[in-house]
């Protein structure tokens, strides 16, 4: 079973909805504000019930959607319990499971280090990898309690553990990938792949990345899922 793959070409976001196969319900990944009425419409057309929002962390480069997709379809806002994003009906914590449909489950992995808070999703060999694992990357560590000794560790024991086969679907591509193997990244990963802990640490505090153009809009934005903070439960 695959996701449904969206993309922001302004941010170069992935946004993924996951249809139960034997339900009309869905869950949608990292939604993005702009795209509110397209996703929506994805959603109808396909006949879907979306059930619950999921984010893989605070986002810092774009706005989520989540709060008014939660608004407007009565699905429950699902976040990572590090991020600080206050108004959601649930929590994540490491080894927690969302389910939907009749039978789906979607396992919660916590993932620190891009963020403190970030999170992986795992859902039938899919893996949401949020900014944590890029296809032949991984995101910045440089704000956000991120710290590249966390990211390596839990790249290399979390993730890198799982199945060669599973699916590596992750938040942001800038070269027009799209999906890549676990097997694949610990190989191949440009960033990763055979390369010792303290050489990574090294590699990511080189690298001296601007500031997001939209993380002093995005960041408190995302706290509240997105809505403004005097209208919590806004359209
Ligand atoms: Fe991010």
């Amino acid at each position: 079973v695959n996701p449904i793959q969206l993309f922001d070409a302004e941010s170069s976001t992935y946004t993924y909805i996951l249809a139960a196969p034997d339900s009309r319900d869905a869950v949608i990944i990292d939604p993005v504000d702009r795209h509110f009425a397209r996703d929506l419409a994805h959603l109808e057309r396909l006949g879907l019930h979306l059930t619950h929002v999921l984010e893989t962390h605070a986002h810092a480069d774009h706005v989520t959607s989540a709060g008014r997709l939660r608004a407007h379809t009565g699905a429950s806002a699902c976040v990572p319990s590090g991020c600080g994003i206050g108004p959601a009906e649930m929590q994540l914590e490491d080894g927690d499971t969302v389910a939907f449909g009749a039978r789906e489950h979607i396992a919660v992995i916590h993932t620190p280090g891009h963020t403190a808070g970030s999170m992986c999703y795992l859902w039938r060999g899919n893996l949401f990898t949020g900014d944590t694992l890029l296809i032949d990357g991984c995101g910045r560590t440089d704000f956000q309690s991120g710290s590249a000794a966390d990211l390596y560790d839990s790249v290399t024991r979390k993730l890198f553990t799982l199945d060669a086969a599973t699916r590596v679907w992750p938040g942001h591509d800038y070269r027009g990938q799209s999906v890549s193997t676990v097997g694949w990244e610990r190989d191949h990963n440009a960033r990763l792949a055979r390369r010792e802990r303290d050489d990574f640490i090294a590699l990511m505090a080189a690298l001296d990345l601007p500031r997001p153009k939209l993380m002093d809009v995005a960041l408190p934005a995302n706290r509240q899922l997105g809505l403004p903070a005097d209208l919590p439960h806004g359209a």
